[in-house]
């Protein structure tokens, strides 16, 4: 085991007791892969047993819903949260798309329905809404385009008016509005996991760690990202922390978004105040293995939401 390539992947994070029971689930999903004509998807905030293990491509949402575009395979295994399949599934109408938890959700998805955009849209007349990824596939069907945290910026910059409706992360929302002179109506969804972090967190672990780089995620609240040394997506920090390589950092995001980049990054100090999201933990090795074995859970999407949902993300992913 010590010489196993995999293993190597995640030695630092995983001891090797608890590796040996997770071997077979990671053999059995590899051969599972190559029977199947499957890919596993998988988001940053994944278990470095899946992340590093099993995962074919690993990203942000924006990364994730480019590559959806390329997959060859017959079968998508999304090991994320469900928004992030569903993303896949406009993209890859003709393949098979699982989620080996079907209850992986997301609070901002759930913050906010079609009904709330019609209204948004009645109080705004003309003004045109941008839909975050984090939502369903119904939302997505009633807005005009979507962004990401990797790319919001330049999405909303990119319709050329003086305002937009941006909805449903009012913390992104707001973030991105001290960025830009485009005027932004928000919504009141939240992030349950970055909602948790505050200023004084972070004002605390500057005098506890000095010199320590802070990184925030822009679902932070925006008194966050003001105290913290940069914001941008999951993919972004990780880039920042790879290219700069500060000596101590601390990403002010999901847990295992230190864990995934600090093996390549050894020299590194992680300084970890983190918060676990409940969705994304329900995605393990067993469930994606079962996902293979029984082809469970299929994500479809309500047909009179296709063509419009796929074209607020297509419209997205057009934006250079
Ligand atoms: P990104 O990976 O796109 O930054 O998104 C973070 C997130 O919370 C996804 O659920
Ligand atoms: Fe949703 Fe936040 Fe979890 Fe991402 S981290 S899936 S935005 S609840």
């Amino acid at each position: 085991m010590p010489f196993d390539p995999i293993y190597q992947r995640v030695s630092h994070v995983i001891p090797p007791a608890e590796w040996a029971t997770m071997e077979a689930d990671v053999q059995a999903i590899q051969e599972l892969k190559r029977a199947r004509r499957a890919v596993i998807l998988a988001h940053n905030y994944q278990t470095p047993e899946i992340f590093h293990g099993v995962a074919d491509i690993v990203g942000d949402s924006l990364a994730l819903a480019r590559e959806a575009v390329k997959v060859d395979a017959d079968v998508i295994v999304l090991a994320g949260v469900h928004f992030m399949a569903e993303t896949a599934k406009l993209l890859n109408p003709g393949k098979t798309v699982l989620i080996p938890d079907a209850k992986a959700g997301c609070s901002l998805a759930e913050s906010i329905t079609p009904a709330d955009i019609a209204l948004l849209r009645a109080a705004h007349p003309g003004v045109p809404v941008v839909a975050y990824v984090n939502t369903s596939a119904a939302v997505k069907a009633a807005s005009d385009i979507c962004c990401t945290s990797g790319n919001a910026k330049k999405i909303v910059e990119s319709l050329g008016v003086p305002k937009v409706i941006m909805l449903p992360d009012e913390y992104l929302a707001q973030n991105i509005a001290r960025e830009t002179e485009v005027q932004i109506v928000t919504w009141a969804g939240h992030c349950e996991v970055h909602e948790r972090f505050t200023a004084a967190d972070i004002l605390a672990l500057r005098e506890s760690h000095p010199g320590v780089t802070i990184l925030a995620h822009p679902e932070c609240p925006p008194e966050v990202v003001a105290v913290a040394d940069y914001a941008g997506s999951t993919a972004e920090m990780a880039k920042f922390v790879t290219e700069r390589q500060p000596a101590r950092v601390a990403l002010i995001t999901e847990c295992s978004m230190s864990d995934n980049i600090a093996q390549q990054n050894q020299a590194i100090e992680f300084v970890r105040p983190c918060n676990l999201c409940p969705h994304m933990k329900r995605i393990t090795l067993k469930n994606i293995r079962s996902a293979l074995e029984t082809m469970q859970t299929e994500v479809l999407v309500e047909e009179q939401y296709v063509a419009p949902a796929r074209l607020a993300v297509e419209r997205m992913l057009a934006v250079k």
